[in-house]
């Protein structure tokens, strides 16, 4: 099928153009290049540089692609950013949805994957006894920030257009993702921070006592569940982690390894509300479509830092 990619010039929307260029599907890209970059595409891919805020730029757009379905990986991602620039945040996020909704109402769209996001929906986990963890589809959904909110709105918007007119989605809840083509200037790229300091050999920074828990998962096993959201009759809302707890310490460990370095971290001063805990039960996805993660931490964290250190194109 024909599939337009939004977001496709950056970290996980290249991989998902890759995983669906591998698979015979046609992809069309669509994103303004704020993050991504023009060497992140792959080269079978057409790609039309535009802003999710120009609607008539997008209608033109889907007046010449005429797209099966859409895979919307665009975002405005910092947490940080959206507390400071909410009303950016807004029209990007959810206007700039709402504008390819109707465009794919339109046009006979049968299908819309979205990215959301688990971390910021479900808000903290941590609790005395542990009954909050792992969250599932049915946990009750606090964002804590703006960015939350927006990918929350964004999935009952997409369960209103089904209920309305048909439109078919999945809404994937991503943990924390990892991997090549990950800025290290990105929030949730701890990953790629730590790895690209300790390459150059420079200072790490932990915040507080570097206990805090999250679900780390390689980019490549995302990039899947998009590709199985996208062929299969599965609908609604899915978490896609790894369903393994993972503190910043142990990241810290295995990145050390696989980088040779061997300063200790520095550790400073955990920001306002940042949440302690966070990671997702995945057995939703296994069930509907057959998506489990499969990259261990290790083994993704060396892909990483292989490619960091070479920058070929994984
Ligand atoms: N990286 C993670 O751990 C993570 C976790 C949860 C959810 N997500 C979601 O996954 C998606 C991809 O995130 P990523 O980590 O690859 O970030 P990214 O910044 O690399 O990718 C986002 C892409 O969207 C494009 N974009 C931004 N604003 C746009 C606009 N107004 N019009 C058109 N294109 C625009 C950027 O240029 C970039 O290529 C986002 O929706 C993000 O919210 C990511």
């Amino acid at each position: 099928m024909k599939v337009l990619v939004t977001g496709g010039a950056g970290f996980i929307g290249s991989h998902v153009a890759d995983e669906l260029l591998a698979a015979g599907h046609q992809v069309v890209v669509l994103d303004n290049l704020h993050t991504g970059k023009k060497t992140n595409l792959p080269a079978g891919a057409t790609f039309h540089q535009a802003d999710l805020r120009d609607q008539p730029r997008l209608a033109e757009i889907f007046a010449a692609e005429q797209p099966d379905a859409i895979s919307h990986q665009a975002a405005l991602a910092s947490v940080r950013d959206s507390m400071s620039d909410p009303a950016t945040y807004a029209q990007v996020n959810v206007v700039g949805t709402l504008h390819l909704l109707e465009l794919a109402r339109a046009y006979g769209v049968k299908k819309i994957v979205f990215a959301s996001t688990g971390g910021a929906t479900y808000g903290e986990g941590y609790s005395e006894d542990g009954s909050k963890l792992p969250f599932t589809e049915e946990s009750r959904a606090q964002p804590k920030d703006n960015y939350g909110a927006n990918k929350l709105s964004c999935e009952f918007h997409l369960d209103l257009y089904r209920q309305n007119y048909g439109l078919e989605y999945v809404a994937l809840r991503y943990p924390n993702v990892y991997g090549p083509r990950q800025d290290s200037k990105g929030e949730a790229g701890v990953v790629a921070i730590f790895a690209g300091a300790m390459l150059h050999n420079l200072p790490t920074k932990i915040t507080g006592d570097g206990r805090q828990i999250r679900d780390f998962c390689y980019v490549n096993d995302i990039a899947r569940a998009n590709r199985l959201a996208l062929e299969s009759d599965a609908s609604g809302i899915i978490n896609v982690g790894t369903g393994v707890p993972t503190d910043i310490n142990r990241v810290h460990a295995v990145l050390s390894i696989a980088t040779g370095y061997t300063q200790a971290p520095v550790h400073v001063a955990r920001p306002a509300g940042e949440v302690l805990a966070t990671y997702l039960d995945s057995t939703k996805a296994r069930q509907v479509l057959g998506w489990q993660a499969e990259v261990t931490l290790e083994d993704g964290m060396a892909r990483t830092v292989a490619w960091l250190r070479g920058s070929t194109r994984l």
